[in-house]
């Protein structure tokens, strides 16, 4: 068997395609590279639901509605959950929506994270939550949502940026288990809630919060190298570094890179932060590389991940949550493609316990 099931194909799918030896990723048939300059969300959502469900309406009218429909549940929100990590907190919010495998279901699992990430974001700030505006997109609102303010035409693009990078992404943990949950037939929530559980682990969705912490440790661009080097030394892995598939740059990490870059020209990044974040990408992939000459290690999607949540005004225990605004509309996708094949996942083990024989 191999470990980690490294380079096992378990799924056939029209959905996305990581090319993990030339840094590429497709999905549905177009390039991220031509995705992220020409898409909002709601574009994508459309992209990767087509077939899937029937069409019914226009993707951002709906989507808008049913933000609004799915905020009811934020009234129910007691404080045990609001103490809890956003993630977890938004979770266990998300568990009380029905199953299904409907259009309609599909759109609140994709309203829901967002409505209920920053809802819970400002509880814990003792504020009050705010309404969705249904006429609004959904990374506009979101951002309104969570600061009370209308964001720039400049946050919005960043944040729409960031959801459409994300939106999908291959046999991802996390997409696998909305598919290994979907061959059940158990329902679109329950592939979700399986989904978002694989992702807040910190090998997979839960590494851009540890990033930003790797940042301050390293305090300035000149103490970079050092205290990188030490982390190496101590046997810690790097946060927003290597990648399963990737054996070159994660394409992602560019698309993500130019948001950041545009919100620096705007302002909206600190250029000192900026300027430390480049020179622990520079000295990280030096040290990586003569540390480790064998493997070749890249720069990953969770790095400019990071700044760009940051400064967009997500906390960082958050950025998990707001990965999975993004990302649900590829397990929401998967879930289905798989269902329709309509066979389940069950592959099998080998057994490497003892066995007892048990005298006549
Ligand atoms: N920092 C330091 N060393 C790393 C590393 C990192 N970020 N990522 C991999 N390595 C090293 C491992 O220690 C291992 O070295 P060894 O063979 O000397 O023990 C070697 O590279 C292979 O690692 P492996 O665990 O087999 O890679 P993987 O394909 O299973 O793991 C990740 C992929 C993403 C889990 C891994 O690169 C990682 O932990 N990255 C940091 C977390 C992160 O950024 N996650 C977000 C992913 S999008």
């Amino acid at each position: 068997m191999k470990s980690g099931l490294e380079d096992v194909v378990a799924a056939e799918t029209v959905l996305s395609d990581v090319d993990g030896k030339n840094g590429r990723l497709i999905v549905r048939g177009v390039s991220l590279d031509d995705l992220v300059t020409r898409s909002r969300y709601e574009d994508v959502l459309e992209l990767l639901f087509d077939g899937f469900f029937p069409e019914d309406g226009v993707m951002q009218a709906a989507l808008g509605a049913t933000r609004v429909e799915v905020f009811k549940h934020v009234a129910l929100a007691d404080p045990a959950l609001v103490v809890m990590p956003p993630v977890d907190g938004m979770r266990a919010m998300l568990a009380r929506l029905g199953d299904g495998d409907d259009r309609a279901t599909a759109l609140r699992l994709v309203a829901a994270p967002a409505v209920f990430t920053v809802a819970l974001l400002r509880l814990k700030d003792g504020l009050p939550p705010m309404a969705p505006d249904a006429a609004l997109g959904h990374a506009a609102d979101t951002l309104r949502m969570l600061t009370g303010q209308m964001p720039t035409r400049e946050q919005i693009a960043g944040l729409d940026r960031y959801l459409v990078t994300v939106a999908d992404h291959g046999l991802n943990a996390s997409t696998f288990a909305a598919r290994v949950v979907a061959s059940t037939q158990a329902g679109l929530t329950s592939s979700v809630l399986a989904a978002l559980s694989a992702l807040k682990g910190p090998l997979h969705g839960g590494a851009p919060g540890p990033v930003l912490d790797m940042l301050d440790a390293a305090g300035a661009p000149a103490n970079a190298a050092a205290w990188l080097d030490g982390a190496l030394a101590r046997g810690e892995r790097l946060m927003g570094f290597g990648h399963r598939v990737y054996r070159v740059r994660d394409p992602r990490a560019d698309a993500l890179k130019g948001a950041v870059r545009m919100m620096a020209a705007s302002g909206a990044i600190d250029p000192a932060r900026l300027a430390l974040a480049e020179a622990v990408e520079a000295a990280a992939l030096d040290l990586l590389k003569h540390r480790k000459p064998d493997r070749p290690l890249d720069t990953n999607v969770e790095f400019y991940t990071a700044l760009l949540l940051e400064a967009l005004g997500f906390p960082r225990q958050a950025f998990t949550g707001v990965f999975a605004m993004g990302r649900v509309g590829g397990w929401i996708a998967h879930a289905r493609e798989q269902a329709l094949d309509g066979r389940l996942i069950r592959p099998m083990s080998v057994y490497v316990g003892p066995r007892v024989e048990v005298a006549a």
